[in-house]
């Protein structure tokens, strides 16, 4: 298999893959590369009811993960994504993938693609929205591009649990300060020439500006990025997989009952490209 079947979803994020059976994702040595492919395309992909294990998840991901890195990469770990404390003690921090976010926005580089394989669902709420910052970014104007393109913003755990904790007990703000803040370009300059904006949740202020103004442009940028004509939701049956590209596309979970017994499993691909 050279490249993939796919039927778009959304209109700038999302493609079904079709035609792909389980028994192909670790026998089919074509597969890993045309999915890379297809995920800088599309921005996500769905592989409905797979019904992967975790054996199967880690073995895809690592080869995902290998293709186009010189050394093979460490097979990832499954992450179980669940609001429940007792089988996932950050559970509390979760709550904080319900604004848009990339994942390791405070790293110095991010990972390079997620994956969530759905084994228990949320009976209301809980699907997955995914938003282009590509996309975002070719949308500006030629000034736009040029003015954002010189500003730098400081990422940081607190401007995210802010999001769903605004009044933290003492200990709770030391905890959160225990994360590095880091500061990275707004403006994502890929090896593959393509442009993206580096905003969501933990985008705390624009460097040097005036902090009102510099929030009023990142809340704008957001909107803009994440209309809902612009977005893909993804409504999870038992069984979906979706990988997305954590470097151009926003993602965030819908609100669900912290009772219900939503289980995702989650690895992620390393990432190879630092934020510049
Ligand atoms: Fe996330």
């Amino acid at each position: 298999m050279s490249t993939l079947a796919t039927k778009r979803l959304g209109t700038n994020v999302g493609a079904e893959v079709l035609g792909v059976e389980v028994d192909q994702l670790l026998a089919d040595d074509a597969l890993p590369a045309a999915c890379m492919e297809a995920l800088e395309e599309h921005g996500a992909l769905v592989f409905r009811e797979l019904h992967i294990d975790d054996e199967t998840q880690i073995a895809f991901s690592k080869k995902l993960d290998d293709v186009g890195k010189p050394e093979p990469a460490e097979p990832p770990k499954i992450y179980l994504v669940t609001l429940d404390p007792k089988k996932n003690p950050s559970a509390e921090y979760l709550k904080g993938t319900f604004a848009w976010h990339l994942d390791g926005a405070q790293d110095d580089v991010p990972t390079k693609a997620t994956m969530l394989s759905a084994h228990a669902i949320a009976a209301i709420g809980g699907d997955t929205e995914f938003a282009s910052t590509y996309a975002a970014f070719d949308d500006l104007t030629d000034e736009a591009k040029e003015r954002l393109g010189r500003l730098r913003i400081l990422h940081t755990f607190e401007a995210s649990q802010r999001l769903v904790n605004p009044d933290p007990s003492p200990e709770e703000l030391a905890r959160w300060h225990e994360k590095p803040d880091k500061e990275h370009p707004l403006v994502w300059r890929h090896r593959s020439g393509r442009r993206s904006l580096v905003i969501g949740a933990s985008a705390s202020h624009v460097v040097g500006m005036d902090m009102d103004e510099g929030r009023a442009l990142l809340d704008d940028l957001l909107v803009r990025a994440t209309a809902q004509d612009r977005v893909y939701r993804h409504e999870w049956t038992v069984g979906d997989m979706v990988i997305w590209d954590n470097t151009g596309v926003l993602h965030r979970a819908c609100p669900y009952d912290p009772n219900s017994s939503r289980e995702m499993h989650r690895t992620t691909m390393s990432g190879d490209e630092p934020i510049q």
